[in-house]
């Protein structure tokens, strides 16, 4: 199969390409490094080292002997991305690259309108290049969890049947996000449902959970890491967790910590989006899969990095609750179906604890890069003091 990443140099789209590629995939990919510098930009760096994408795609040849077919542009220009479409003839499209820190997208409205024009962009150029160049291409587009928000009734995977002043009809679910990065996915969900009703496209749209871990099989067998961001706005709770907990640091937990989430390790997300172009939608399907293993709340995150840190260690890392950033609630219901991917026959590879233990033992070999971004790890980005910073 032809797969084209958008994204691809990113924490996702790097174990993706290799995973891929190994499988025996002509992969090509889009970048325009632009995560790379945001996180330079809120002071913070990748804590496990990665080289240029250039040397990273060299080394791919290496090891694999076939590399990423690369085009440098973006994403959110309809003709980077038209023109890197037309030469690489994809037979599927994985779209990762979109600003993908909710903080990042509450830090003002430059932020916002950054997050807010780049995501639904893409998605609409991705859209509009699929039907002019090639309509029975499969879009695999990522969205998150976060679009459903937290409901006080079970999620489904995007639509449910409902009963309404005695009619009934099989509606998508209500979406309540909480951030503006949060709102660009439902935009783009919208949008991905709307260019299947009209010109019959063929989509997988995926609410992942929140992604932990450092390791995939090929990250294992070749020692080329991906990015791993652990700061307050690039890093997801259980990689910044552990990254403190290294540090000596205490876990910094937002709140009463019961805010829950569904969640899923790296080597589990690659799977599930290798096993979704593997079982691609039918024609003119719009699917939706709820991608993510098991949902924890952030005290039981909190605690599972500390079971682990003390077995490796001996030593007890501490837990601050600290005032929550963020608008949200801190004590809910929470249960999302995930089905989709089980029965096109997606096993989850290992415990919980074991990935953990193995961020852990990342970072500690890392422990002199990781030491540099001590400082950098809590950045103070507050929902409601979000501001109008277009002019300075
Ligand atoms: N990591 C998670 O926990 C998580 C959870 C749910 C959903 N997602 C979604 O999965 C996708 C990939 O996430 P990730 O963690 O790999 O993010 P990432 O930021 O590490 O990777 C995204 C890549 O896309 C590139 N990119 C971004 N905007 C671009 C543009 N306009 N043009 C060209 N390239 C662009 C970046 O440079 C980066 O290399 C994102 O859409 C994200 O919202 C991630």
């Amino acid at each position: 199969m032809r797969v084209m990443i958008l994204g691809v140099d990113g924490y996702i789209g790097f174990p993706l390409a290799m995973r891929l590629i190994r499988d025996g995939n002509e992969v090509s990919g889009l970048d325009n490094f632009i995560t790379r510098k945001r996180v330079k930009r809120v002071g913070s760096d990748s804590a496990l080292p990665i080289k240029s994408f250039e040397k990273r795609n060299s080394a791919l040849s290496e090891k694999f002997g076939s590399k990423v077919d690369f085009y440098y542009g973006d994403a959110s220009n309809p003709l980077h991305l038209k023109k890197a479409i037309v030469a690489a003839k994809p037979d599927a499209v994985v779209h990762l690259a979109e600003q993908r820190s909710a903080p990042y997208s509450m830090l003002g409205l430059k932020e916002a309108s950054e997050t807010m024009s780049q995501n639904i962009m893409s998605t609409l150029n991705l859209i509009y290049a699929i039907k002019e160049v090639n309509k029975d291409a499969h879009i695999l587009k990522l969205g998150t969890m976060g679009e459903y928000g937290t409901p006080n009734i079970d999620i489904p995977e995007g639509f449910f049947d409902i009963e309404y002043k005695g009619r009934r009809d099989t509606l998508p679910f209500p979406k309540s996000a909480g951030s503006w990065y949060h709102w660009t996915k439902v935009h783009d969900s919208n949008n991905l449902m709307f260019a299947n009703k009209i010109w019959g496209l063929r989509i997988t749209d995926v609410m992942q959970g929140v992604v932990y871990g450092s390791r995939t099989r090929e990250i294992d067998n070749t020692g080329l890491y991906t990015r791993f961001d652990i700061d307050e706005v690039y890093g997801t709770a259980a990689n910044r967790f552990s990254a403190e907990a290294v540090l000596g640091m205490p876990m910094t937990v937002y709140g009463k910590g019961g805010q829950t989430r569904g969640f899923l390790s790296l080597n589990d997300s690659i799977n599930c989006l290798a096993l979704a172009l593997k079982n691609p939608p039918i024609n003119g399907e719009y699917r939706v899969f709820n991608q993510f293993d098991e949902h924890y709340s952030i005290n039981e995150v909190a605690s599972m990095v500390k079971a682990a840190y003390l077995e490796m260690t001996g030593t007890e890392p501490q837990v601050q609750h600290v005032d929550n950033p963020r608008v949200e609630k801190e004590e809910h219901y929470y249960n999302p179906e995930h089905e989709n991917l089980k029965k096109l026959g997606y096993v989850r590879m290992k415990p919980v604890s074991a990935e953990i233990k193995e961020v852990i033992a990342d970072l500690q070999k890392h422990r002199r890069t990781l030491e540099k971004l001590k400082d950098r790890i809590m950045y103070g980005v507050r929902w409601r003091d979000s501001k109008d910073n277009i002019n300075g």
